[in-house]
């Protein structure tokens, strides 16, 4: 998979470089690149925004440095491809990070690790001007999504960038050590809803406090049955407060 990233802050997204991403750009399993909104700017003062129409607080972000940046990765990503498959295009998804954006989710995320290619406009201020938005709709090659990561705001969409890019690409086989261990945990259950059970490790007493006896029993059946138990109550009790 390629990710291209787009910020005013591209040493923001220095951590995209460490640990199991670091290892999977290693083995090219994936291609990571952030990409500097300014280098993209027309004019003198390398301004990425400007006044609101119609007025209001604030300042919004002008739509020529994006649609260059975003033209810039298509057409990079394009030639990398042709070189090695044939002429024909790929897909690419746009995605702007944006409070007013819909909610990402595991279910998304799952949807999101089978691109090919992902381009993340991290917004600043009062967001990106619509019709960048509106222009790469009308593009044949390229599905734009508006993403908001929670109900909360943001001073940008970085943080939300690389949320969103550690949920996608440890799904991507190959990512993480042990594919196994993704069916089983919190909002990937078989029916999408249940948080993950409690899990303890050795010792089986630990400053007095004993690991549940069923988990000693070697019981896979009670085990399985008290982990399923465990979970609907721990769902309960968050969904509750
Ligand atoms: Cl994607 N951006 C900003 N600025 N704030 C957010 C967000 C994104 N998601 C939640 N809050």
């Amino acid at each position: 998979m390629r990710i291209d990233v787009i910020s005013i802050f591209p040493e923001y997204l220095s951590p995209l470089k460490l640990s199991l991403l670091g290892k999977a750009q290693e083995k090219s399993i994936l291609n990571i690149e952030v990409h500097d909104l300014r280098a993209f700017t027309s004019g003198n003062h390398k301004s990425v925004d400007d006044t609101p129409y119609g007025g209001g607080a604030g300042m919004v972000m002008s739509a020529q440095p994006w649609a260059d940046a975003i033209d810039s990765v298509l057409r990079l990503n394009s030639q990398t491809n042709n070189q090695v498959t044939s002429a024909e295009n790929i897909q690419s998804d746009l995605i702007i990070l944006t409070p007013a954006g819909r909610k990402f989710t595991q279910k998304l995320a799952t949807k999101f690790s089978k691109g090919q290619h992902l381009i993340f406009a991290c917004g600043r201020y009062e967001g990106i001007d619509a019709r960048v938005s509106d222009y790469y709709r009308s593009q044949s090659n390229i599905t734009v999504h508006e993403i908001s990561i929670g109900d909360y705001v943001l001073a940008g969409g970085e943080v939300a960038a690389m949320v969103m890019i550690e949920a996608i690409t440890r799904l991507i086989p190959g990512v993480i050590g042990n594919p196994q261990s993704l069916d089983e945990e919190s909002h990937s259950m078989s029916d999408g809803s249940l948080l993950e059970y409690p899990t303890y490790t050795k010792p089986s007493n630990w400053r007095g406090l004993e690991v549940p006896q069923v988990l000693l029993s070697g019981h896979h059946a009670e085990i399985a049955k008290w982990r399923s138990e465990q979970a609907k109550l721990r769902t309960k009790r968050l969904t509750e407060d």
